[in-house]
């Protein structure tokens, strides 16, 4: 008898860190679907093999982390406009003998503020985004659809901040890390993007661009490892309103899912709670 199991699954290497197996996981076994998600540690020189058991229909498709989300954009048949404009891609699926890629990192970090931040782009007047690697390029793609007027980049290297607000135009452009008065001047919206409040990052970052910020204004960080960084800290010290970045990775695998599995899951406190847990135990 035929298997007709939909199996689907997350490349990368490393990929032991991965929360997506958790997160897919949850929702197969919720929406009691015949299927399975697995992680793929798949190096660049294996990636070609691993896309040709993809195109040969033993998966129905995959999410791509680093280091081949900007690679994958060679291997693709066709890509979606949002994919295309963010230059990298997160999910793939396979229709007939054609490999197609998305990219559902924005709609993540939007729907996530949309979630927890209900009226944060209300009036998109000024944002702060902090990095200029792969991270930015999604949060970059997401800020200027919602139409904010004056999108600050900064980044400890001015060089690839020049590249990112060179590349998507608009109301992008580049500013000095260090000049913080400047940076974080009346800015409605702050988002880090950097690695810098990852891991066992001590709280010795001062923040203290925030003193500049309008009132009210908005901060998130896509980090959710710790869920409380020292940006967010730093933020609720002067009674800003946050966001962690934990919703972001829950929201974007939702477009993902429901690309193989056919069933658009739900983000729940519940999942929520569980990938928490696996956080706190450090796995
Ligand atoms: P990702 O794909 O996760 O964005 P990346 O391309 O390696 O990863 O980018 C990491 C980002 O964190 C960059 O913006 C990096 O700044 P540089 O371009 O100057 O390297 C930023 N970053 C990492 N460590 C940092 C630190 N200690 N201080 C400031 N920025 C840091």
């Amino acid at each position: 008898m035929a298997d007709e199991s939909i199996r689907s699954g997350v490349i990368g290497h490393p990929i032991t860190h991965s929360r997506s197996p958790l997160i897919h996981g949850n929702w197969i076994a919720e929406y009691g679907i015949d299927g399975a998600y697995n992680a793929y540690d798949v190096s660049p020189a294996d990636l070609s093999g691993f896309l040709r058991r993809v195109r040969g229909g033993e998966l129905a498709g995959c999410n791509v982390t680093i280091p081949h989300k900007e690679a994958m954009l060679e291997h693709i048949d066709e890509l979606t406009d949002t994919a295309e404009a963010i230059g990298a891609v997160n999910t793939i699926w396979r229709e007939a003998d054609r490999l197609l890629g998305d990219n559902t990192d924005a709609y993540g970090f939007l729907a996530n503020l949309d979630h927890a931040a209900p009226g944060w782009d209300e009036n998109p007047r000024c944002a702060v985004v902090l990095g200029a690697g792969g991270a930015a390029l999604a949060v970059l793609h997401g800020l200027l659809s919602r139409g904010f007027a004056d999108i600050r980049i900064a980044n400890r290297t001015a060089a690839r901040a020049e590249r990112l607000a060179a590349r998507f135009g608009g109301s992008c452009h580049a500013m000095d890390w260090a000049r913080e008065e400047a940076l974080y001047s009346d800015a409605d919206f702050v988002v880090n993007t950097t690695s810098l409040t990852m891991g066992n990052e001590t709280d010795q970052q001062v923040w203290s661009g925030l003193d500049h910020v309008a009132e009210g204004a908005t901060v998130t960080d896509i980090v959710y490892s710790p869920l409380q960084t020292s940006l967010l800290k730093a933020a609720q010290r002067r009674d800003l309103p946050t966001v962690d970045g934990l919703g972001m990775l829950l929201h974007q695998a939702v477009p993902s899912f429901e690309r193989w599995f056919g069933t658009r899951p739900e983000v729940t406190p519940g999942l929520r709670r569980r990938v928490e847990e696996d956080l706190a135990a450090g796995h």
